[in-house]
């Protein structure tokens, strides 16, 4: 690698890291002020400076935290960098759940990010539950524009009375926006946050044709940067939340975080156009009749099979290997 390459390459790191961090310029919390151990003892650690924690997968248990409060509406945010080399069968989990409290009815809000085999990518999934409509599945998925193991990216989800949106960095990739139709199946109690590692062999990559190989343990995911900014509720006091908490979200509703612009319109479409893989609403095997919230764009709509599926192929990181141009002493700069 000449000098020259060398320092292109460290400017390039160290404008990429910045910008993963500063998506939102909103302040973060250490991790102890916002969230407790959940499961996997020794599994979950803290960072030395107290701001993040790394979970990992061993051969004996996956681990996760929970935010120490429930609640109502809010944008919760974490930036996250996956596990590297084999991580086929491997979930990482950052999202919204009530399942504790409610277990028929319960309301979530997801991002999964499903390991693979070696050489191939991540691949993002979200997904959005209401009152228990566990049945109804509104999966969308996706690969990403960078390797997400290579450097962290800042992932958050927004959740409003009115609107649903998912975050990678500060382009918005998915929006939910609220009609009567959708009912019960808009989130709509308080919930807490979760990040979790865990073994999903039998469906997380290529519908569990590859299981997680423990050879390559541990799987660690590093994780920091957390905001949770929303109503905080005690269990208690869940009946009377949406009366408390009605001047928070009046806030949350006119920040920054929660109002669609045309620039993060085009910039939504743009990734989704490039990127997403999977649509529920396009998935007319499933689910014939498309559910209300389904933006069905028909320029969009000729790119899936009717299984839901993108008709074309995405194996980005082998795009981006190739694309990058040999250096003037004939290596490979990488
Ligand atoms: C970030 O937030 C701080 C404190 O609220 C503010 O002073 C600063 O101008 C903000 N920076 C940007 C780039 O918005
Ligand atoms: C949620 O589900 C329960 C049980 O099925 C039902 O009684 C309730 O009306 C539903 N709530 C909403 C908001 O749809």
């Amino acid at each position: 690698m000449t000098m020259f390459t060398a320092f292109l390459l460290l400017f390039s790191l160290v404008a990429t890291a910045s910008a993963a961090t500063a998506a939102f310029n909103l302040t973060t919390l250490p991790f102890d002020d916002g969230f407790s151990h959940l499961f996997g003892n020794d599994n979950l650690v803290r960072s030395g400076d107290g701001r993040g924690a790394r979970l990992t997968l061993n051969r004996y248990s996956g681990s996760g935290f929970i935010s120490s409060d429930l609640y109502h509406h809010g944008f919760f945010s974490a930036s996250i960098r996956l596990p590297s080399d084999y991580t086929a069968g491997v979930v990482v989990a950052f999202y919204t759940s009530n399942g504790d409290v409610f277990e028929k009815t319960h309301d979530e809000l997801d991002f999964e990010f499903l390991g693979n085999i070696r050489g191939r990518d991540w691949r993002i999934q979200t997904n959005v539950y209401g009152n228990g409509s566990t049945s109804r599945g509104r999966e969308e998925r996706y690969v990403l524009p960078f390797d997400p193991t290579a450097e962290a990216h800042q992932y958050s989800i927004l959740w409003t009375a009115d609107r649903i949106m998912f975050y990678i960095d500060d382009v918005p990739i998915r929006e939910v926006v609220r009609s009567g139709a959708m009912g019960g199946d808009y989130p709509s109690k308080p919930m807490s946050v979760y990040a979790t590692i865990w073994d999903g062999s039998t469906w997380a990559t290529a519908n569990g044709k590859y299981k997680v190989n423990y050879k390559y343990a541990p799987f660690a995911a590093d994780l920091s940067d957390f905001v949770l900014r929303g109503c905080r509720v005690d269990p208690i006091q869940l009946v009377d939340s949406a009366r408390r908490c009605a001047d928070a979200q009046d806030e949350l509703r006119a920040s920054h975080i929660a109002v669609m612009t045309p620039r993060k319109r085009d910039a939504m479409r743009r990734f989704r156009k490039r990127y997403m893989t999977y649509s529920f609403c396009y998935d007319t095997k499933r689910y014939p009749v498309p559910f209300p919230d389904c933006d069905i764009v028909p320029s969009e709509q000729t790119r899936f099979l009717d299984s839901g599926n993108s008709k074309f192929r995405h194996d980005l990181r082998r795009s981006r290997r190739q694309s990058r141009k040999p250096t003037p002493d004939g290596e490979i700069s990488n």
